[in-house]
């Protein structure tokens, strides 16, 4: 059965407030649609985590910081109703733009620090749109669990500090990163790229386990990033935004890896930016 799509914060809430009355706990899968099978699994963990579960569907007009990437955007609503259907969500919360931004919206949920590196030196106001968004979210559904996929590991960390920060009772799951059989991670933007980029793009985390690879060998970490970013260009890819070695929980960059870390890389390939990630542990 497919779940009923809902416009209206009207109707979401006389819903949510059915599910409350019955003690059940609600659990919240934010998403900007073209769904693939990074979402459905983040759909499986929440199942498995709460009596009901929402999964919403909004393109965010506010985190794009490139009108072009916005109007690319894959818009695929019916598919990823028919996609929802055998996980038997309990709603899908495809809010009208007004009911997320009404007129006269003025209001801005800004995390510091954490957001100033990595994709946000690349993406001016992209954190910003998304803590906004979230921040709405999780307002509106009043969800007590929400799922977000370790491969946006910058974003779920901004999203923590959110929560943590506006005492927001929401418990955040961080979940795995979903990849293709050739290691490429599932991304609603890879349907962009030409047979022969889609071909090139898994050289992104052959790189990364590389660089992974060496540093766990003591090859320091500037030279295993250099070779790294070295091999993501010879694969095809036409830049590299950063590939970075950074601390898991707080996002700071390391030179040495002396405790739990990521790797982290964007780069751009046929137009189409990529990211990636991966994580390592010391000795
Ligand atoms: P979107 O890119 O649609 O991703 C929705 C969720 O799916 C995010 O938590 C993301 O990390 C997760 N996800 C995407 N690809 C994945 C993969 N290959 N494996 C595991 N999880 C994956 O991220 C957003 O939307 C937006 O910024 C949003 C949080 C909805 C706010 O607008």
């Amino acid at each position: 059965m497919t779940a009923p799509i809902l416009r209206r914060l009207a109707d979401l809430r006389e819903m949510t407030a059915r599910w409350r009355g019955q003690g059940q706990r609600v659990a919240v899968v934010p998403t900007m649609g073209a769904l693939h099978a990074g979402h459905l699994s983040l759909v499986e963990v929440a199942k498995a985590r709460a009596d009901r579960v929402i999964v919403t569907i909004f393109v965010n007009p506010r985190q794009f910081d490139n009108a072009d990437d916005l109007a690319k955007y894959p818009r695929t609503e019916q598919d990823d109703a028919a996609k929802l259907a055998p996980y038997a969500v309990d709603a899908i919360y495809a809010p009208d733009p007004d009911q997320v931004y009404p007129p006269g919206f003025a209001t801005t949920v800004s995390v510091a620090g954490l957001t100033e590196g990595l994709c946000g030196a690349h993406r001016p106001g992209h954190f910003d749109g998304v803590t906004t968004v979230v921040a709405k979210l999780f307002a509106q559904t009043q969800a007590d669990i929400a799922c977000f996929g370790e491969k946006d590991f910058q974003q779920l960390a901004v999203v923590r500090r959110m929560a943590r920060d506006l005492d927001i009772p929401v418990e955040i799951v961080g979940c795995p990163i979903v990849r293709e059989g050739d290691g490429l991670a599932l991304s609603s933007r890879n349907v962009r790229l030409s047979p022969a980029a889609r071909a090139q793009a898994p050289v992104l985390y052959r790189a990364l386990q590389q660089a992974a690879g060496a540093i766990g060998d003591g090859v320091p970490v500037a030279q295993a990033l250099a070779a790294a970013r070295d091999a993501v260009l010879a694969g095809g890819f036409a830049s590299v935004d950063y590939i970075d070695l950074r601390a898991a929980d707080s996002l700071v960059p390391l030179d040495v890896l002396d405790r739990p870390a990521r790797l982290l890389a964007a780069a751009h390939l046929d137009g189409v930016r990529l990211i990636d990630n991966l994580g390592l542990a010391p000795a």
